[in-house]
């Protein structure tokens, strides 16, 4: 029997699972990426399949050379043996030919590495340090009356302080707060050992190292949660020091920013 009201909501739901809903943390047996959130991931998935299309066609055809090849020159097939070794136009063809795709690939490859190496004069600069095994961050473009800035450690909860929801191995006590629309300056550093900032649906992975101070940049388009985790071996906790990043609308990010400085 036709359910009419299911007949009414599926193209809602529909709606709702492609524009609504983001995947901003890592799925059971997920394959695919988490849903992108700033124009830097989007031109990594991007790049990603157009590789795609390269390996597909390299992958179908060198298949089917190997198989016609192990066919018609297989002994009982092939009795007696050519005695060419070389030729000089076949040769020609298959160094050219992956050359050209390489070429091809390059471009879009290099304009997307130096797409993400630029920092576009950012309006906030939020340093994060790696610890073990915690990351803590500072926001130092702001000072309270005492002329400290704001500052605070981001653990992970653990599994059994967990509230229902909540996603296990990757929920913090503090998130970084940021708003969206805004560029924003990472600078990352490690207090002890090599750690690493990566944060898939914004596209960023980047090491903390101590004594070295690396920086990335942000633009986040769209309101979310936006999950990630420490992504450098870095001791026996190293699976237990997740990233959360909030990203919210500006008007309560400076509402967020003044209630932490007046703290
Ligand atoms: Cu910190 Cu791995």
């Amino acid at each position: 029997m036709l359910n009419h009201s299911k007949l009414i909501i599926y193209p809602f739901l529909t709606f709702f699972y492609s524009y609504v809903l983001f995947n901003d943390a890592p799925e059971n047996w997920q394959l695919g990426f988490q849903d992108p959130a700033t124009p830097i991931m989007e031109g990594i998935i991007n790049l990603h399949h157009d590789l795609m299309y390269f390996i597909c066609v390299i992958f179908i055809f060198v298949s089917w050379m190997l198989s016609r090849t192990l066919w018609h020159f297989e002994k009982t097939q092939n009795i007696i043996p050519s005695t060419l070794t070389h030729g000089t136009l076949i040769e020609i063809i298959w160094t050219v030919t992956p050359a050209c795709i390489l070429l091809i690939i390059a471009i879009p490859s290099f304009s997307l590495l130096y797409a993400m190496d630029e920092i576009i004069s950012p309006a906030i600069t939020i340093k994060t340090l790696g610890h073990q095994w915690y990351w803590s961050y500072e926001y130092s473009d702001y000072l309270n009356e005492d002329g400290e800035s704001v500052m605070y450690d981001s653990y992970m909860i653990p599994e059994e302080d967990l509230d229902l929801g909540q996603l296990r191995l990757l929920e913090v006590d503090n998130r970084m707060v940021v708003p969206i629309n805004t560029h924003i300056r990472i600078i990352v550093s490690a207090a002890d050992v090599l750690h690493s900032w990566a944060i898939p649906s914004l596209g960023i992975k980047c090491d903390a190292i101590p004594g070295r101070l690396n920086q990335t940049s942000m633009f986040i388009k769209r309101e979310g949660v936006y999950y990630g985790q420490c992504s450098e071996i870095c001791g026996i906790n190293h699976g237990f020091m997740p990233i959360v990043v909030e990203a919210v609308k500006l008007p309560n990010y400076i509402t967020w920013i003044s209630n932490k400085l007046s703290e």
